[in-house]
């Protein structure tokens, strides 16, 4: 143990016997008391004083700490000065009785200060006072992060700052809510949260900073920037589809701060809006149909929304739907058409009977095997347009019967060309087929085949070969045939009558030929006196002459002819000789003019001849009642319907309606040589043609 230990030692022990005194024998105790508050709030630039009373004991010792740094000691009363730190000289100074005073206080002594007193022999007492240093408030400003708040953004920051003084409180309002901190809020010290912002956090904020000096109340708007919303898109009047000459408008609008700017595009083109974004389409047409995109944009945050709204402009197709049928893969498919272009959209087109499908578009075929079931059945197409809704309909045929036609002219040439019709009503139109005997004819020099093969031309016609010769058409559709042998005749005259007038000067003289006879011209020759002609002087002369002679000719179409100016005292003879080229065919029979008066060998016939003719005439009425009969049969036989002008016209108006006219005329009604049998050739000689047998000629008694 050193020296030193033992010195330790001894100073405890004299400790210990001077509390022992201290206790007992002192009665008087050292105490401190403080004149006021242990929070002292001041204000910056201010002079404060922590004042203490002490009093028990004279001269202790004082020890001013600021936080747990001693800053100013002193022996209360003592001349020495105190011992101040001396960074804090300027603004610290112990009074006299110890009170610590703080002289143009800065924010840096707002602390905790503690006083210690201290005396020897006695306890340590003390005392502790909190000094906070304000500042007035004032110029307040709120910060925000970022600038504007956004509706879904993460979070949103507003912060204050003062220029000067600082809070001790801070009360955020909203609404004139105390805003408290929750999952929404956060209420920081400087600054408030906002979570996930929306639109309903949009209005009046208010914050309230206060410290013992001041109270700040600050307001600031928020704006929470959304939108464009989901838009409301339509077009007005509202309707599924619009006409072509419409005027409509097209409108688009959505929520959003601040209010989204609209734009219309179509077609890659942005189009100008009125005020409000609707769009005004005048006068639309069908290329105005189609996708218009409504562009909305949010101008303050960039944010966009496309929405399509598709505008149907309708038109109807202009004319009406055409239903046709062709023939296809080699005549044996019928192909049904049915066209209806032009609309928008396009029309939709069916054939309902044929299929259930609906076909397509616009212009719609469809094949089908040609089947019997077809022919004659009306096949209709329904055409169907948001617009219009018709039909139409086609009625497919296999060809009908009919009668060629035989047409002859003579070419630059001189020669005979005949031209044999074959025009069979038949959907789709009937392919024609020639052939000459069994030899099937082709396209020639000699034989011409019309494009649409319904027409036969025979170049360098040889009439005297013609009744060589069978010319058979043979017309074709999908749905059937039918053929029809023309046997040619050479020129030949079938019948021929006379008409005078009434005082008989003048006659007309009619005649008919066969249908099929190759006639280019008539000869019309008389016998008899000369025809008179009238002189200057008013006489006339009158010679006679033997044998007929030409006196007219016609052409080959003409059916009548008038003859002038005769003498009805004289008695005339007339024929008619067919011509084809330089060919003559048999004359007619000879009709007779002139007053009565039976020559010589006549009145020897009628003697002969009365018995006989009675005998005859039995036999006629036996014959014409059989005639009736089988005509009576054959009329319950299905017959093409004969043209009653046609009968009549053979007894009064002989000019016209032959066949030879019928194919310069155009359509005029047929002669009625349907009687002949679809088998027999029309010209076979045997077989009488009933519809040529003139009536009852007036003059009967005449012909010889
Ligand atoms: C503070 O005290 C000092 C010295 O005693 C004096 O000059 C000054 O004017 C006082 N300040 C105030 C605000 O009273
Ligand atoms: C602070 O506010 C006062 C009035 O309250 C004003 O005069 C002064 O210009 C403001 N200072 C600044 C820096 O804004
Ligand atoms: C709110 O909460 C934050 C932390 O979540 C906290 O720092 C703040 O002091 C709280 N404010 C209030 C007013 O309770
Ligand atoms: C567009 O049409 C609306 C009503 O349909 C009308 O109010 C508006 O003035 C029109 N705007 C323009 C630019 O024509
Ligand atoms: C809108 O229409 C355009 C074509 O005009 C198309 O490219 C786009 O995909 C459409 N948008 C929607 C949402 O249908
Ligand atoms: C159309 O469909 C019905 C039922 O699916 C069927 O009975 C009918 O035969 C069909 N008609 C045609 C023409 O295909
Ligand atoms: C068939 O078409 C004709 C004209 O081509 C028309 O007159 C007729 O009314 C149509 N019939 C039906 C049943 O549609
Ligand atoms: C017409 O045919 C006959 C008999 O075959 C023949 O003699 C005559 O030369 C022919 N005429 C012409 C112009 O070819």
């Amino acid at each position: 143990m050193s020296s030193d230990q033992f010195g330790v030692h001894k100073w405890h022990i004299f400790k210990f016997i001077l509390l022992i005194f201290m206790i007992g024998g002192v009665n008087c105790d050292l105490t401190i008391s403080t004149l006021g508050p242990s929070l002292v709030n001041t204000t910056v630039g201010s002079n404060v004083t922590l004042v203490v009373t002490i009093s028990g004991v004279p001269d202790p010792v004082i020890t001013w700490k600021m936080g747990s740094l001693p800053v100013v000691t002193w022996t209360l009363g003592s001349s020495v000065a105190p011992d101040i730190a001396i960074i804090h000289r300027d603004v610290l100074k112990i009074e006299t009785d110890g009170s610590l005073t703080f002289q143009n206080v800065s924010f840096a002594y707002s602390n905790t200060y503690t006083v210690e007193i201290v005396k020897s022999g006695f306890k340590t007492v003390s005392a502790t006072f909190v000094l906070k240093v304000y500042d007035y408030i004032r110029n307040v400003s709120v910060n925000t992060e970022p600038a504007d708040a956004l509706e879904g953004a993460e979070k949103f920051t507003l912060q204050y700052s003062t220029l000067q003084g600082e809070a001790d409180q801070w009360r955020w309002y909203f609404n004139s809510v105390e805003i408290q901190n929750n999952s929404h809020y956060t209420v920081g010290q400087k600054s408030l949260v906002i979570h996930q912002p929306n639109r309903n956090d949009t209005g009046p904020y208010t914050l309230v900073l206060t410290n013992p000096f001041s109270t700040v109340t600050f307001h600031r708007k928020i704006t929470v920037l959304y939108g464009p919303d989901e838009p409301m898109l339509g077009a007005s009047p509202s309707q599924a589809f619009f006409v072509s000459g419409d005027t409509l408008s097209l409108s688009c609008q959505a929520e959003g701060v601040p209010q989204p700017s609209t734009s219309w595009m179509f077609g890659g083109q942005t189009l100008p809006v009125s005020q409000g974004g609707s769009l005004n389409l005048t006068n639309v047409q069908t290329s105005q149909g189609g996708i218009y995109t409504c562009v909305l944009v949010n101008v303050n945050t960039g944010a966009q929304r496309k929405r399509n709204l598709t505008v149907n402009v309708y038109e109807s197709p202009t004319a009406s739907p055409l239903c046709s049928v062709s023939a296809v893969n080699g005549n044996v498919d019928l192909q049904f058409h049915c066209r209806w272009p032009g609309g928008t959209p396009e029309a939709l087109l069916s054939f309902p009977a044929l299929t259930n499908a609906t076909s397509g578009a616009g212009d719609v075929n469809l094949t089908i095997p040609a089947s019997q079931d077809l022919n004659g059945k009306m096949v209709l197409c329904r055409a169907n347009h948001p617009l219009r809704q018709t039909r139409c309909n086609i009625t497919a045929t296999g060809p009908a019967k009919f009668l060629p036609m035989v047409l002859t002219t003579v070419d630059r040439e001189g020669k005979i060309v005949v031209t044999i019709h074959c025009n069979s009503q038949a959907m789709p139109k009937a392919m024609v087929t020639w052939s000459k005997g069994t030899e099937l004819l082709a396209n020639g020099l000699q034989y011409q085949i019309s494009v649409d093969t319904a027409q036969l031309n025979i170049h360098d016609f040889n009439t005297s070969t013609a009744q060589l010769y069978t010319y058979t058409c043979n017309c074709s559709n999908p749905l059937g045939n039918n053929g029809k042998k023309t046997q040619l005749l050479g020129p030949t005259i079938s019948d021929s009558s006379l008409f005078p007038n009434q005082n008989g000067t003048i006659v007309t003289m009619t005649w008919e030929v066969p249908p099929t006879s190759v006639i280019t011209g008539f000869d019309i020759q008389m016998s008899g006196p000369d025809l008179l002609t009238v002189t200057k002087n008013g006489s006339r002369r009158k010679r006679a002459i033997e044998g007929f002679r030409s006196i007219q000719q016609r052409p080959g179409s003409s059916r009548s002819t008038d003859i002038s100016v005769l003498d009805p005292k004289s008695t005339y003879y007339f024929r008619v000789i067919p011509i084809a080229g330089r060919t003559q065919g048999e004359p007619s029979a000879m009709q007779r003019i002139g007053p009565g008066g039976l020559s010589r060998p006549q009145i020897i016939g009628l003697a002969v001849g009365i018995p006989c003719g009675l005998l005859f005439l039995l036999l006629l009425i036996g014959l014409i009642y059989l005639c009736v009969y089988c005509c009576r049969k054959k009329r319950q036989q299905n017959r093409y319907p004969v043209p009653r002008a046609v009968e009549k016209v053979v007894s009064t108006q002989p000019d016209v309606n032959t066949p030879n006219h019928l194919l310069t005329g155009g359509l005029k009604p047929l002669p009625d040589y349907n009687r002949m049998t679809s088998q027999a050739a029309p010209a076979e000689r045997s077989i009488p043609l009933p519809t040529f047998v003139a009536p009852p000629p007036v003059r009967t008694a005449t012909i010889v």
